[in-house]
């Protein structure tokens, strides 16, 4: 993940200053890393943001600045440490600082907790030298007598001025010590009365709950605890200030953790009401056995400013993600169109079954065949199969290529389900290692969807995995692999291993589930990839650099779909959003609605098809052939887009989203109306993101314009006197594009 080519580096000059101009999609891109030694203070600046922080006198990194650029003129002077307010809070709880270890009379979240050998669980570090690097700062620490070091690493992203940080610590001492708590940095904001935290909370079938709560003293710990990322909460924040700001304008932070493993984000109001945002593995039941001579390196915590408001700040990290974290950024392929097996078949998989459905979505236009669940082992209910990854004789007696390769004569790819980190008691793998999965010894295993996890630390698990994946992938034509992980952990034991290593695995769990994805990436690199947890369950950065989609939730009501596609936006691009139109009434809610407006929903992200087609009438083929159509000619502007958000369903009876095409030339809007009442006429939309002074020609997909609206514009028209929809009734919902003439 290089932003730019490299410049030289430069240790410790007087003044330093290095810069590069970078032009990206006719936009100006720049970013600059300067040291001032004479004041100890050191400068980020990328996109529209400036990042400062400084060494103060007693040799602590303290932030200066974070926020809107400022003048490249503008001086800093010296940082200097907070005074004592009482000899309760000494100033190393109200200085600012970007990364402390546990040590002395520190009280507010660290950064580095060790406990050492010989029981001393003390940690004071102290700036030591610089390396300044393109637009890269490596800072190294030392504790005050022993030999840890930590390195904290700082990029900035030339084009959005979004942080990467992340923490490499060191062990030169002559002893193993076990790290008990690793984050990859805190992030401070300057001291503020009226800060509000936008954070996501969700369950199975429900993720994506965007909730919004003051900040006032104390701590906020967003976290899982469940081995993986989890749906409970997600590892993003995003901080503004909730008496100035809308969805356009004002300040608002925010940050993403790179980790799919359990972790933890603290926001804290310290005593003298400075806030500082810490994240990293979660510290609960946390430790890594870190020997002599060895680097434990963090994950990456990404950070960002935008004064344009929630809005903003999610366009922002949406293109962040795009430019520099998928795979193939700056460029990650569209999505296909898809269709996928798992509602209409469930489990009965087999060669004619699937060879029936994929002729029929095959006629509509699907670009991508995905067989879901039951095709292997001896799986007929989720209560055996998984963990043997042969392909079941009895369903496909001929092997996966005849149904592969009727796959291919339809001009479609195929893809396939897969859940490598986990085994039913009831299959040939458990009985024969049952000492593979989590567990304590003599202990209960307790299981969830009738299975156990795989304890993929363990290096036997990992090869056996990697191994199985990459034969299924060299023996047939898969171009895509659904990753699916349908439980969490629970008895997170691994008593292979010498007691103090047991807790390293909640960390070479994670890794070696991203190094079989690199390797499979790399080895067959036209494959396709999307992390799926039961739905939404494992969607970070992390994995994000690894799959290319995921899976939103298994809840398909495409009302639903409106709320948890607003949450999800807010952090993740559309772009990778799987949202599948299938049968009405929903097995979620029995909720019925009609097929367009089931299309509608599902077109807002990356559109697939997951009703039994077997029921469709000439009717609902005509109208899904006329909507992928649709889709297929608005795409790019929905997956690589700018995103409004119009009208938000969490607050009326209305939703409505735009977007704009990277080169401005198309916008799409969907609007939603959930039930009108009283006879009130639907709100008109204004538009934004337009060039005022272009023409702009309007062309409904679908549903009715009011009779007064002109067949063409200006981009100031749309935006400032807006546009009328006729939607009346339950449910109701249409979407128009705007091409710039
Ligand atoms: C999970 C997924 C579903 C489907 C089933 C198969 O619930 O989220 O989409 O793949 O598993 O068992």
């Amino acid at each position: 993940m290089q932003f730019f080519s490299s410049l030289k580096s430069i240790r410790n000059s007087a003044v330093l200053v290095s810069a590069l101009l970078v032009f990206i999609s006719s936009q100006k891109a720049f970013a600059s890393v300067q040291f001032h030694q004479d004041t100890n203070v050191f400068r980020l600046d990328g996109g529209d943001i400036t990042y400062v922080f400084g060494i103060n006198d007693q040799g602590q990194v303290q932030t200066i600045y974070w926020g809107k650029h400022l003048p490249a003129a503008q001086q800093f002077t010296a940082a200097q440490p907070a005074a004592a307010v009482a000899s309760f809070d000494a100033p190393v709880n109200t200085t600012p600082q970007e990364y402390t270890g546990w040590g002395g009379a520190l009280y507010v979240e660290p950064d580095l907790k060790v406990t050492f050998p010989d029981g001393n669980r003390d940690l004071v570090l102290k700036y030591v030298s610089n390396k300044v690097d393109e637009n890269e700062i490596d800072l190294l620490m030392k504790d005050i007598s022993r030999e840890v070091y930590v390195t904290l690493q700082y990029q900035v992203d030339p084009k959005s001025g979004i942080l990467r940080r992340s923490a490499n610590i060191e062990n030169r001492t002559k002893q193993p010590f076990t790290i008990e708590q690793a984050a990859a940095g805190t992030w401070n904001l300057p001291r503020g009365t009226d800060y509000r935290l936008h954070y996501v909370t969700g369950r199975w079938a429900g993720e994506w709950n965007l909730q919004q709560q003051p900040i006032h003293g104390g701590k906020t710990v967003l976290e899982s605890r469940r081995g993986t990322t989890g749906a409970q909460n997600n590892p993003w924040f995003m901080i503004d200030h909730a008496s100035t700001n809308d969805q356009d304008q004002g300040d608002v932070w925010f940050g993403a953790l790179a980790w799919s493993g359990s972790w933890e984000i603290s926001i804290e109001q310290n005593a003298v009401q400075d806030l500082r945002v810490t994240g990293g593995p979660n510290s609960f039941d946390f430790a890594y056995y870190l020997k002599n001579g060895e680097h434990f390196q963090t994950p990456n915590f990404y950070g960002g400013y935008s004064d344009h408001g929630v809005g903003g700040a999610s366009r922002l990290l949406h293109r962040f993600e795009i430019d520099t974290i998928l795979p193939h950024a700056p460029t990650p392929k569209l999505r296909p169109v898809l269709y996928n097996s798992w509602e209409a078949t469930t489990f009965n998989v087999d060669e004619a079954g699937q060879m029936a459905l994929a002729e029929k979505a095959a006629t509509l236009g699907v670009e991508r065949f995905v067989m879901d669940d039951g095709w292997f082992g001896q799986r007929k209910t989720d209560h055996a199969g998984l963990g043997d990854w042969y392909v079941n004789p009895q369903k496909f007696p001929h092997g996966l290529k005849p149904l592969i390769d009727k796959v291919h004569s339809l001009k479609m790819d195929f893809g396939i389900w897969v859940e490598p980190e986990m085994v039913n008691p009831d299959s040939d793998l458990y009985r024969k290692h049952p000492d593979w999965v989590l567990n304590f010894t003599g202990r209960p295993r307790t299981e969830g969807r009738n299975q156990l996890v795989l304890n993929l630390a363990r290096p036997d698990v990992h090869d056996y995995v990697l191994q199985w994946l990459d034969k299924l992938l060299t023996e047939n034509e898969i171009s895509f692999i659904k990753w699916d992980y349908n439980r969490n952990w629970a008895e997170p034991g691994w008593p292979a291993v010498p007691v103090e290593q047991q807790k390293n695995v909640y960390v070479d769990f994670t890794r070696n589930y991203y190094d079989i994805l690199a390797q499979l990436r790399k080895k067959h690199p036209n494959v396709e990839f999307e992390s799926c947890s039961g739905g939404g369950g494992r969607v970070d950065l992390g994995v994000m650099a690894l799959t290319d989609e995921v899976w939103t939730s298994d809840n398909t009501d495409a009302y639903d779909r409106l709320l948890l596609q607003d949450g999800f936006t807010y952090a993740y691009t559309p772009g990778v959003m799987m949202a599948w139109v299938t049968d009405s009434p929903t097995w979620v809610n029995q909720r019925t609605l009609s097929l367009e407006y089931r299309f509608l929903s599902s077109m807002q992200g990356s559109l697939g098809i997951g009703a039994n087609l077997n029921h469709w009438t000439p009717e609902d083929f005509a109208t899904a052939t006329k909507m992928v159509a649709n889709y297929k000619s608005i795409r790019e502007t929905v997956q690589r887009g700018s995103l409004y958000r119009l009208m938000s369903p969490r607050e009326g009876e209305q939703s409505v989203t735009e977007s704009v095409s990277q080169d401005g030339k198309q916008a799409v809007t969907f609007a939603f109306l959930h039930s009108s009442t009283q006879n009130y006429p639907f709100p008109r939309i204004n538009l934004r993101g337009l060039d005022e002074n272009a023409t702009y020609t309007l062309n409904p997909l679908t549903g009715k314009v009011s009779s007064d609206t002109p067949a063409s514009a200006s981009g100031a028209y749309w935006m400032h006197r807006g546009i009328d929809v006729e939607l009346r009734g339950d449910f109701q919902a249409m979407a128009f594009t705007l091409t710039r003439q």
